[in-house]
Order: C-alpha cells, then structure tokens, then sequence
C-alpha cells in the first residue's frame, strides 16, 4: 500500500487500511483518538488478558535488525488480541533473504499469507519501498536512522500518562540525537504541541541539521548543550538514548562518542520530584541499574505502554477499532 497521510480523516485515527511510516502522518486528533483507543487496550488487558478482535488475522514480522521490545511486543499485541504472528524476527538470514531475495519480493511473498507486515531494516526509506510493493498495510517498526514512528507514539502516551499533559513541559533528548531513529520521530512528534526542546549531545552526535531547522521554524524554543547536569534541574523529561554503534562506519569515532552520559541517583537528586526518565532501551550504561527504583524512572512502564499503543495500532490499520 502507499501511504495516504493526506486521505486520513480529519477526526478519528484515520488509520483503517493505511501504512504507518512516518510520524509525519498524524495530526493531534488523530493521536488523541489513537491515545483513546490504546486506553482501552489497557483496560482489556487488565480486566480478561485479551479479546478476540483480531482473530483470524495474521501479522508478519520481518526484522532485517536485532530486536526485542518492538518485535515481542507487536508479537503480544496481536495474540493479546486473538491474532496469530508469522515471527520472521530472528532468522531473516535463514529466510530467502540469505539467497538474494530484493526487499519488495520478501514483501511480495509475506503478504500472500498475512493481513499486515511490520518492518524494521537498516536503510533508511525501506518501509516507503516496502509499502509501495505492498497491497497490506506497512508498519515501520525501524527504518535505519531513519524513523521509529510506533515507539514515537509509545513514547507520547507515556509522556502524557505520566504528566498529564504535554503542552508547557520541558523536554530533554540526551545521547545519540544524530543516528537515534526514537529521538528523530520523537522530537516531530513535539513540533504539534507547545514544549521547550533541550538536545543534550556531543557534539558529533548532534541532531541532524533538517530536524533542528524544522524546531525552529515550528517557533519551540530549543538549546543545545552537551551537559545533563545544565538542565536536570529544570526538565520534566529527560529522554535518554543509547549510541548507536551499529550506524557507525569509523568504530573509533564510535569509541570516542560513547560513555558519554551517566545517569545516576546522585545526578537525579538535582532533578524535579515530578518527573519522568524515559529511554525507548535497551540501554548500554546511559543510566545507572541504581535509578531504576526511583519513582520518577518511567522505562519499563514505557516499555508496557508499547504493546497497549500497538494493539490500537494493529486493531486500528486492520480497520476494527
Ligand atoms: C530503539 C531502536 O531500535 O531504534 N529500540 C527500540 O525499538 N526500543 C532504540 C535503540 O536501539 O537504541
């Protein structure tokens, strides 16, 4: 399927038979009808576990990169609703991609045996081209540097969820804001609502140019910086990233960059009492194992909010919610 941002309906999600591949595609009622709809994702899974909306629908997971929150959590969002998953998740390299097999074919084949396809690959782009082969709806669950737009949603949900609210906090990226696909979907996600943008970095690990041009044309007030310890204590959300490693072709550019940020409980003494640590993990030292009991450290609950936030995604492209 192609995308068709621009045929989604003004209110309601808008999602019924489309792609999801960037984050670009939402407007803020569409995100607060998906928010609804994720609200009582939850509740369901509180009350019974499950229902059966989704039976009878298969979903393909095709994971051309290591993953294990995206892929299992799409993988329980479907069977929490009745659905069943063909798990191409770890083995690409024994699938028909090890004999030469283009992106487009994969996609050509999945799709004769399932309802959706979700997606993650190392290039940037590659959702867009597997959704134009595509007849079922894409979901980009990665595509390189590119984009992450369902861990963008998870990561809005919890925001709101743990804040109430999203307009007139403070937001802090930290870490990998160049190579970091969460951070790039993340900080388009913030451009519709009215916060302050802090990107905390390196400076080879900077935001990349476009994306800082689009903070400011969207008139967010937004600073640079290279110290947590200069804004800890005014943010609500310090949004930590692991460096990408993997996105690397210098590996010594990769060791200078890294180790960078540690967030730890004495650090967190400087931060507010209201609010929250979010990283989209896994996580390879950014924050300390000694935080993760502090009330304010929101990253498994975020974790949790992933599968509710994709099964109102999966319920809602499969056109039943
Ligand atoms: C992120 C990703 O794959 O971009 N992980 C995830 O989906 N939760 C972040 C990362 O790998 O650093």
């Amino acid at each position: 399927m192609t995308h068709s941002a621009d045929r989604a309906s003004a209110a309601g999600h808008g999602l019924a038979h489309q792609d999801i591949l960037s984050v670009n595609q939402f407007n803020t009622d569409m995100l607060g009808a998906i928010f609804a709809l994720t609200d009582e994702m939850r509740s369901t899974v509180r009350a019974s576990g499950g229902c059966d909306l989704l039976r009878h629908h298969v979903l393909t997971c095709l994971f051309y990169e290591p993953s294990t929150r995206t892929s299992a959590s799409f993988i329980a969002a479907m069977e929490r609703l009745g659905g069943s998953v063909i798990p191409i998740t770890q083995g690409v390299q024994y699938s028909s991609v090890a004999k030469g097999e283009s992106l487009p074919d994969t996609i050509r084949t999945v799709e004769q045996y399932s309802d959706a396809i979700v997606l993650r690959h190392p290039e940037v782009g590659s959702a867009r081209v597997a959704a134009e082969a595509a007849s079922k709806p894409v979901i980009n669950a990665g595509d390189g540097a590119g984009e992450h737009p369902t861990q963008a949603l998870l990561d809005l949900y919890t925001i709101h969820n743990e804040l109430g609210t999203l307009d007139g906090l403070h937001i802090a990226m930290v870490g990998d804001l160049r190579f970091g696909r969460t951070v790039h979907s993340l900080t388009r996600l913030l451009l519709q609502y009215d916060v302050k943008l802090t990107f905390v970095s390196p400076e080879i690990l900077r935001l990349p140019l476009d994306l800082m041009n689009a903070v400011r044309d969207a008139g967010l007030p937004v600073r640079e910086t290279y110290s947590v310890a200069d804004v800890i204590g005014d943010v609500d959300v310090l949004y930590v990233t692991r460096v990408q490693k993997e996105r690397f072709t210098d590996l010594a550019q990769y060791d200078e960059a890294k180790g960078f940020y540690n967030i730890t409980p004495d650090l967190m003494r400087d931060a507010k009492s209201r609010m929250v640590v979010m990283h989209p993990l896994p996580r390879v030292g950014e924050i300390s194992d000694a935080v993760d009991t502090d009330p304010r450290a929101a990253y498994f609950r975020q974790m949790e909010n992933g599968m509710f936030i994709r099964m109102a995604l999966l319920a809602a492209v499969l056109g039943k919610a």
